[in-house]
């Protein structure tokens, strides 16, 4: 059995819809087993300011299909420090935090592990968007944004059509392709620019969309990963030299939002059930994963070790999206 009596539990970075399924399922695993949990407020800069509150049966009560995180998240510049990470440690300890539970992507997990290394007990959950976590299959989060750029990618392809015209749409991904490849294949785009592959041009592209038209196709979609970015001028670059009227896209922070979509919800539970389950067994500095479709987990430092060395570009998804193009 466990010697944890409480638990402390933050959402860290961008947020990711399916952050408050989580928030529930730690809870509610936490308070079946008699372990308290401190909600800490705003990501690591709460854990600063000793902003609180008491996570009881209630507060996470019908909060699994909501958007954004009840706990609202941050950006810390204070965790990037020697001396804050200290000060972090210090904080957890004072207030009797046997374990702390962050739910985040790359960047949070990482200030994570600067406090297993001061002492603290770490259970990460991949949360984000951006699907860019190379020791897990899946992040929370990834499904509900995929499925809003694709909901308006769809009503860009309905109006592009009526004008006969080319849409570029920028998704977001600052350093990871992932809503790009999977929303351009799930709406059948001619092409999609990604910050993993570096060496298709304005020219490719522009030949790219001539092709599609003299094959007969009525309208162009041209998907735009946010860190590859220059989505307006290239739709200005493809109307000066095809003649054909092309309107850029940005869908920006709406992708971060709205209410998480089934699998988001049901991953959220499993994982945030898994974290707390394997604190209670006495097992730490972990983050939660998904291998081969299950729920599993891997060394907090071994899972941030492959962030840096393995190669998680899927270059035949990828051309999955050429190969079905006109
Ligand atoms: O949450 C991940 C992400 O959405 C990235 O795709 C994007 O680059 C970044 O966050 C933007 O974050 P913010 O505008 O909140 O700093």
């Amino acid at each position: 059995m466990t010697s944890i009596k409480k638990i402390g539990l933050l959402t860290s970075g961008g947020d990711a819809p399916g952050m408050n399924a989580v928030i529930r399922a730690v809870t509610r695993t936490a308070l079946m087993n008699n372990i308290e949990v401190t909600g800490i407020v705003n990501g690591y800069a709460g854990l600063f300011s000793k902003e609180f509150i008491n996570l009881n049966a209630l507060t996470v009560s019908n909060i699994e299909g909501t958007g954004g995180t009840i706990l609202r998240s941050s950006r810390c510049k204070e965790m990037m420090t020697d001396e804050g990470r200290d000060k972090a440690a210090n904080i957890c300890k004072e207030y009797g935090i046997d374990a702390l539970v962050v739910i985040g992507g790359d960047g949070s997990l990482t200030g994570a592990q600067t406090l297993a290394e001061r002492g603290i007990s770490i259970m990460g959950i991949p949360g984000t968007i951006d699907l860019d976590l190379a020791c897990s299959e899946y992040t929370i989060g990834f499904d509900t944004a995929l499925k809003t750029a694709s909901d308006a990618i769809s009503c860009l392809i309905d109006t592009s059509n009526s004008h006969e015209r080319c849409s570029v749409v920028e998704v977001m991904g600052r350093n990871c392709g992932s809503i790009a490849i999977w929303s351009a294949i799930a709406s059948g785009a001619d092409i999609a620019l990604v910050p993993e592959v570096n060496d298709i041009t304005t020219e490719d592209v522009i030949k790219k969309v001539k092709h599609t038209r003299e094959k007969g196709k009525k309208f162009s979609l041209i998907v735009v990963a946010e860190g590859v970015g220059g989505s307006v001028k290239l739709a200005k670059d493809i109307e000066e030299n095809t003649g054909i009227e092309s309107r850029a896209t940005v869908l920006g922070h709406i992708q971060r939002g709205g209410h998480p979509t089934v699998l988001d919800r049901v991953y959220a539970a499993i994982m945030g059930n898994k974290a707390v389950q394997l604190l209670i067994n006495g097992e730490t500095n972990k983050i939660i994963t998904v291998q081969n479709g299950k729920c599993s987990s891997i060394d907090l430092e071994e899972g941030l070790k492959l962030q840096k060395t393995k190669k998680k570009f899927d270059k035949d998804l990828y051309d999955v999206i050429n190969t079905l193009s006109i």
